[in-house]
């Protein structure tokens, strides 16, 4: 049995905070965040925006895409280290796009490895049999779990939607064809948003002392990063996984028609394009305008390519992600 992508979507923020704005809340300036990073600028949701509903709206343009009906979706893989309800918010998705026949939905955290790991389960789902039409989301509000304060991170991460529709097809048509996904728990010291024990609440205390146990009341802490490790971690096993991906599909680096990266930072971007060697032309670029959207940066990027017409039927695209975890992985795939 085979698998195909049939329908992209995404959906951003309205906010807008440039690189100029941050120069007003941190030590920093344009000129130092963009030769670094290559961002410009990024979108945040606000108050009580919710990233389940614009996740639902990238899912909604992924269907109108590929004309399916949201009656016809089976399963919905929302990949997000961010969900707005600590035991999941994909069943949202299906409510929000009117399913009626209760497909499975359920979340993926892989932080910005997320989507990558959604499309390879998404490919297993299909092929095992009993799954015809997946949704795979990316969505994060990283800004939710940034130190405005820290300048070495709140620089870097956006928010946004992105999504694709993969749907079972002929194997002749099979339209993923190449995979390599690893993680490495040792290097979550270098990136992680810990869980944090808050102070306990003293009635809650009281009754925790009545049933004999230290009673315990948590939260996350923000985004910590040792972004020199991460960047080494990145450019020394992303090529990795893209070439081993690329031989399970019997290409190289220059048969492949996109090269498309979580967008963290151009120049990691550029650093494996040279190990690639994919000419620079080849690789898809948006993060000058978003930022890192960590499970989003992915489909958020194809759907832009797609819809301006770079990315064509028929193109091929290794696809790689890597991230807090840690976790990193790759697949390559048929537009
Ligand atoms: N503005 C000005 N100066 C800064 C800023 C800033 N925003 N941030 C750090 N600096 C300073 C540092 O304090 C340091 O100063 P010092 O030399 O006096 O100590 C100097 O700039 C150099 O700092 P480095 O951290 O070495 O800068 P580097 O060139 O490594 O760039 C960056 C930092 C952009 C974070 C880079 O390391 C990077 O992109 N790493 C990868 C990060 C990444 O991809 N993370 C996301 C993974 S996604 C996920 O899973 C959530």
């Amino acid at each position: 049995k085979g698998c195909k992508l049939v329908g992209c979507g995404s959906a951003i923020p309205n906010f807008r905070i440039t690189n100029d704005d941050l120069a007003k809340v941190v030590e920093t300036s344009d000129e130092w965040i963009s030769v670094r990073t290559g961002i410009r600028e990024r979108l945040v949701l606000t108050g009580q925006e919710s990233l389940t509903a614009l996740a639902a709206e990238a899912a909604k343009k992924a269907l109108q895409m590929a004309e399916v009906d949201p009656d016809d979706v089976d399963l919905v893989l929302l990949c997000t280290s961010t969900p707005e309800d600590l035991f999941g918010s994909a069943p949202q998705i299906p409510k929000a796009l009117g399913c009626k026949r209760y497909p499975l939905a359920f979340d993926i955290t892989a932080a910005c490895s997320g989507f990558i790991l959604g499309l390879h389960s998404a490919a297993c789902y299909i092929r095992g049999g009993g799954f015809k039409n997946v949704l795979v989301i990316g969505a994060d509000a990283l800004s939710r779990y940034v130190d405005w304060t820290d300048r070495s991170t709140c620089i870097l991460f956006g928010d946004a939607a992105g999504a694709v529709l993969v749907q079972a097809c002929d194997s002749e048509e099979d339209g993923l064809f190449g995979f390599d996904l690893h993680s490495d728990g040792d290097g979550q010291r270098h990136l992680n948003a810990s869980m944090r024990e808050n102070k306990v609440d003293q009635a809650l205390g009281s009754n925790g002392s009545v049933l004999g146990f230290p009673p315990k009341q948590v939260s996350y802490s923000c985004i910590q990063m040792n972004g020199n490790e991460v960047f080494r971690f990145a450019v020394r096993c992303v090529p990795q996984a893209i070439e081993s991906a690329l031989k399970m599909a019997g290409l190289t680096g220059s048969s492949i028609d996109w090269l498309l990266l979580h967008q963290a930072n151009q120049r990691i971007l550029d650093a494996v394009a040279t190990r690639l060697e994919v000419p620079s032309e080849r690789v898809i670029s948006n993060l000058a305008k978003y930022g890192n959207t960590s499970a989003a940066s992915i489909p958020l990027a194809l759907d832009e390519y797609v819809r301006s017409g770079k990315v064509q039927s028929g193109h091929t695209i290794a696809a790689a992600g890597f991230g807090a975890g840690l976790t990193w992985g790759s697949v390559v795939v048929r537009w």
